[in-house]
């Protein structure tokens, strides 16, 4: 079995798996970062999404050999103690309901936000229709992005 060594929230870890194995196995598996959800596993939902070199990144769609010299990110690494203007956006608007897919939603709006700053409406709408929300919260979702965004 074939050795990888990754960067995963600026520490490093080294795995024994298969080259194809999905990050997602790997992060929840191998590492036990299991704040990264399995939704469908076929990349439709968001539920997995990550940060890899910085863009929000479906992890059950990347295989482990693509990823060996990236930096990945997940929502346990995104900020030191939960502080991060998103998360600290999504308690402010009480987003969660079941909270499956919220790690994977804070993901998706953190890269977002990075690369806009400034969204309107309709952009942060753009951004987020990705991610599916069983609960259908997609407008607190919406408002805390753009909460995170002021
Ligand atoms: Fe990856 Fe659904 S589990 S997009």
């Amino acid at each position: 079995m074939p050795t990888f060594t990754l960067k995963i929230n600026n520490k490093k870890h080294t795995v024994e798996a298969d080259a194809d194995t999905p990050l997602l196995w790997v992060l929840r598996d191998h590492i036990n970062l299991v704040g990264t959800k399995f939704g469908c596993g076929i990349g439709q939902c968001g539920a997995c999404t990550i940060h890899v070199d910085g863009s929000a990144t479906r992890s059950c769609l990347v295989r482990l050999s693509q990823v060996a010299y990236s930096e990945i990110t997940t929502i346990e690494g995104l900020s030191e103690h939960g502080d991060h203007p998103v998360q600290e956006a999504w308690k402010e608007i009480d987003v969660p309901q079941c909270g499956y897919c919220q790690a994977g939603q804070i993901m998706t709006a953190s890269a977002f936000l990075n690369e806009s700053p400034n969204p309107s409406d309709d952009d942060i709408r753009n951004a987020m229709h990705g991610n599916i929300c069983r609960c259908a919260s997609y407008n607190s979702i919406e408002e805390a992005v753009k909460v995170a965004s002021e």
